[in-house]
């Protein structure tokens, strides 16, 4: 058994506060695939037991009714904070677990607008240190040994001794912001519970991750615990993100109204329901120990900011992955692959990089290729092609190692070897291997904690990549999905390789028939034929299943229980989250609650946080294959941090209107959550799409930092050039996207060195117009654009709101026109099919660049300024440049670019040069035709004034922009 040691609560300051203060102890520590005659494993192997969550048994215990809670003792001031001891105040109640008689308080302010409140337990008992403290490796602590004066802090905290409660008050209103006011603390070994009053009507945004409207309701629940499931709505997915921000209105003396956000962080990743009811919110969680952080805002874009910073600032992404990506599951052959990229670039559709499901790989094996469909020749030859076009390449990564048939020596994975060599498994807590199953039959699964992890996972992504050069990494599967309850493969292992218990699409009764809502109507003929083709696929499909599929009946199974060593109720914990998974049990569809580490620590603890140490290690792994250059991971499983390393992508969503439309509140939470770089499977992931829906999905997701299409094994194809209104749709808003990357590119400096979101919601820009509360069906991408999609089948119109008051001015992308704002008001808009409304912010300008087929092409193309005036004839935009795939770049430079008084200026600081020339400014907003343009000195010749759109273009600025658009400073005046 391994040692470990764990430092209790170093970060704290409050001088001989708490016994256990500072002090270190030590504790003991496919579709080709699927046709193959292999044992199928009995579908009840990831059947668990029927609990009754807590949440919907009538009948379930109220600890506010039968435990005592806390009484405060030796409250004492300290520097930074204040530091108390929390006695229970009653008999022990052990309602789901058992109470802790005494509990350190630890209160410490700033740095800045944080303020963080601890409660945890002031004696652990030996060898529990983990159960309540993530460490600070695994899970970024907010506040970090500072020491700041609570005078300065626009947070006050309130404590009342007995009963313990406190409150958190906004000092400059007092406004209470938080306050457990009238509620009992519970703090036992396998269950926390504390509550805060709310106001009524409350707007709270973000416990994610979630399928919901942006703002969450007043009567509802969520449920934080990572899981694989088919983003059903309201329910938990794939990662847990407990964060919340508050955004509240006030009426100013004045008359006025103006918004405060604040935000709220528990940094606790145990599995949770948060309740959310007409004035309160409670917390529940199954371990763990309260660690609250407030940030007092007040707008919500600072309370963003703030989080951000506290939980890691986003990783600078390199330029290409901006680019369209495209993917699916089910190309089964280096010619699938070439044939779709030859397409993308037939149609002169962009296509940036090409995507790989687990079809390529031999037997689903991580690191491995199917020597026949993927052989190594043509698919390197493959490679380099695209590579030399400019292209790139992703192929997906499982989380689960297969393990080879001991009995079978043609079944040799030398992969699997080298991490059993390294130690690097899970174990059961018998110590012998943790064995579940994904694709490729059992498996077994990477041990973040072991020594020899992190090298085995390097070693294996060196080797691999010489053999086929991918650009990035896609993992899937993370949160960590097992497909059958407990280690069922550790007495069948001689059964390997084993299809899952389930069929796959496409296979017998899992044939994929579902198309968008509204399809029938609207696509009356193509109906008609798509019935008639469902039919022949239908026939087709069951006669291929009834004489290869995989067989229903068993395999001999031998099925395995083992016990746990641990004294909570580690598998079936007393109170049961509700939790998605069949009948709300933790082993069902993951690895298993007692699947134990080497460090000692069980999953039971550590589940929701397997992907986010994946995805470390990959990181670092891409860190020695493509030495200085920024890792580009994607994957499933996330945690407050993980954009510091990976973007995000939506998960297993359906080709449907409505998860469209849920795309945009998605994409918001994880702005707030951190992770910029994400997108959802545009035109839908499960189900068939259509020709309307994926016309305006293309076109909505151009819009969104990470672009990617990608489709479920069997359903029909949906590259965008398989319709023409789709291609057209698709090129149309692809334009817009490559000629605004420069500005996409800088927003992501912007987010990587001060939290600041890509994506935005329109009350983020507009903190004090309580009308934008619940938009999320339109958004914004930075400052200045705002897009307002059509998400509803069958119309050519959508509206939207065009915030800001009178005097803020929205230019239409395409005619230049000046919309006046209408506060609070919907206007209608022609959208018909192809055309996506987009407008320009007045005050802002845009460095734009010509688009390309690719963004490496687009780089090298001449530069256009678009200069969008406010109602005062003022303008301000940036740009960031640099090399685009550095993560320590040599040499950068930031351009500034200022309009006022008819002139506009631009400087820049910094070394990072390049040749692209400037074409042309456009200036939107200027009401008289100028008598006379001038660039520096010189008069120029070159220009034109259109009274409709009052805009000014001023072009031919090749010859006065030689050697670069941005090498010089420059001024250009219209007067
Ligand atoms: C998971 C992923 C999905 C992928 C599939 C097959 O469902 O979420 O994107 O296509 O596995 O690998």
């Amino acid at each position: 058994m391994r040692i470990v040691q764990i430092t209790i609560a170093s970060a704290f300051l409050c001088a001989g506060a708490a016994a256990a203060q500072g002090a270190t102890t030590t504790t003991a520590a496919a579709s080709p695939t699927s046709w193959r005659s292999i044992p199928t494993l009995p579908s009840d192997v990831n059947r668990g037991r029927k609990l009754l969550a807590n949440l919907e048994d009538p009948n379930a215990k109220d600890a506010q009714k039968i435990c005592p809670g806390y009484t405060a003792i030796n409250v004492r001031n300290c520097p930074g904070g204040l530091s108390a001891r929390l006695v229970l105040a009653g008999a022990n109640c052990n309602v789901y677990g058992t109470d802790i008689d005494q509990l350190d308080l630890r209160v410490s302010f700033g740095p800045e607008s944080r303020l963080n409140v601890r409660i945890l337990p002031a004696e652990i008992p030996e060898g529990q240190e983990s159960w309540y403290d993530t460490k600070e490796d695994y899970l970024t602590r907010t506040v970090k040994g500072v020491h700041f004066n609570p005078t300065d802090s626009e947070l006050d905290f309130r404590l009342n001794s007995s009963p313990f409660e406190f409150s958190v008050v906004r000092k400059s209103t007092d406004d209470v912001l938080f306050s457990t006011k009238g509620s009992k603390l519970v703090f036992e070994n396998q269950f926390l519970e504390f509550r805060t009053e709310l106001p009524e009507r409350y707007n709270l945004y973000g416990l994610g991750e979630v399928m919901h409207s942006i703002r969450l309701g007043n009567t509802y629940n969520r449920t934080l615990y990572a899981t694989d499931v088919n983003d059903p709505l309201d329910e938990n997915l794939y990662g847990s993100h407990p964060f919340y921000y508050e955004h509240r209105y006030a009426t100013l003396k004045d008359g006025s109204r103006k918004g405060y956000a604040h935000g709220v962080y528990l940094r606790n990743l145990h599995g949770q329901d948060i309740l959310l009811r007409e004035k309160s919110l409670t917390w529940r969680t199954i371990g763990g120990m309260v660690d609250l952080t407030f940030y007092s805002g007040p707008t919500p874009a600072e309370v963003i900011a703030d989080h951000v910073r506290a939980v890691g600032l986003p990783a600078m992404q390199q330029y290409w992955t901006l680019g369209f990506h495209q993917c699916r599951w089910g190309y089964h052959n280096v010619s699938d692959l070439k044939d779709v990229v030859e397409a993308y670039r037939d149609f002169n559709i962009p296509l940036e990089a090409i995507w790989s499901d687990i079809d390529y790989m031999d037997q689903y094996r991580d690191w491995t290729n199917d020597p026949v469909t993927y052989g190594l020749k043509t698919f390197s030859a493959f490679l380099d092609k695209i590579h030399a076009d400019g292209q790139h390449f992703v192929p997906i990564f499982d989380a689960a190692i297969y393990v080879p048939n001991p009995n079978n020596a043609s079944d040799a994975y030398p992969y699997y070897d080298a991490g059993l060599a390294a130690d690097a498994y899970l174990k059961n807590p018998d110590g012998s291997l943790y064995v579940g199953a994904v694709w490729p039959g059992f498996t077994v699964f990477p041990d973040w904690s072991s020594p020899g992890t992190q090298d085995w996972w390097t070693d294996s992504f060196q080797k691999w990549y010489k053999e086929v050069a991918y650009d990035g990494i896609w993992l899937d599967m993370n949160e960590v999905s097992s497909f059958c309850v407990g280690s069922c493969g550790s007495k069948n292992i001689t059964q390997n390789p084993v299809h899952p218990p389930f069929s796959l699409p496409g296979e017998r009764g899992n044939l994929i028939l579902d198309y968008p809502e509204g399809f029938n109507n609207t696509n009356a003929t193509e109906a008609a034929g798509v019935a008639a083709e469902i039919e022949t696929r239908n026939s087709a499909n069951a006669a291929k299943a009834a004489s290869a599929g995989p067989s229903p009946t068993s395999m001999p199974f031998v099925s395995q229980v083992l016990p746990g060593v641990d004294v909570r109720a580690i598998n079936y914990p007393p109170y049961a989250i509700d939790h998605v998974q069949n009948g709300h049990d933790l082993a069902v569809h993951a690895v298993s609650p007692n699947a134990t580490h080497s460090d000692g620590s069980l999953e039971y603890d550590m589940h929701s946080l397997w992907g986010h140490l994946e995805i470390g290690a990959t990181y670092k792994s891409l860190l020695k294959v493509f030495p200085g250059k920024r890792p580009f991971v994607i994957s499933r499983s996330t945690v407050p941090g993980t954009g510091a390393w990976a973007g995000h992508w939506g998960g297993d969503n359906a080709s449907k209107w409505l998860y469209m439309a849920l795309s945009i509140p998605q994409a918001l939470s994880f702005s707030m959550f951190g992770i910029p770089m994400f997108g959802v499977d545009t035109c839908g992931f499960n189900g068939n799409t259509d020709m309307e829906l994926c016309a305006r999905w293309m076109q909505l997701s151009a819009f969104f930092p990470f672009y990617r299409n990608h489709n479920v094994l069997s359903a029909i194809s949906q590259e965008a050039y398989r319709w023409a209104a789709v291609a057209d749709a698709s090129r149309t808003a692809m334009a817009i996207r490559y000629t605004l990357l420069p500005y996409m590119y800088t927003l992501f400096h912007h987010a990587h060195t001060t939290g600041a979101t890509v994506m935005r919601a329109l009350s983020w820009e507009y903190p004090n117009d309580e009308s934008l509360a619940e938009i999320d069906r339109q958004f914004m991408l930075g400052p200045a654009i705002m897009v307002a999609p059509v998400l509803d089948q069958g119309a050519n119109y959508t509206n939207a709101t065009f915030p800001g008051g009178e005097n803020e001015r929205w230019y239409d992308w395409y005619t230049h026109e000046a919309r006046n704002a209408s506060e609070g008001k919907l206007v209608d808009l022609k959208a018909p099919l192809g055309h996506i409304p987009v407008f320009i912010r007045g005050g802002n300008i845009l460095a734009l660049q010509h688009p390309a087929y690719t963004t490496a092409e687009s780089r090298k193309n001449p530069w256009d300024v678009l200069v969008a005036l406010d109602s005062e004839g003022d303008a301000y935009g940036d740009l960031y440049l640099d090399d685009g795939e550095s993560l320590v770049q040599e040499k950068t430079a930031f351009i500034t670019l200022e309009a006022t008084n008819s002139l506009l200026n631009v400087s820049r600081k910094g070394q990072w040069t390049s040749t692209e020339t400037l074409s042309s400014v456009t200036i939107l907003g200027v009401p008289k035709k100028p008598n006379q343009i001038t660039f520096g000195k010189a008069k120029l010749g070159k220009w034109s004034w259109r009274e409709n759109s009052q805009t000014l273009e001023v072009t031919g600025l090749e010859g006065v922009t030689k050697g670069g658009a941005w090498s010089k400073e420059w001024e250009l005046s219209w007067k």
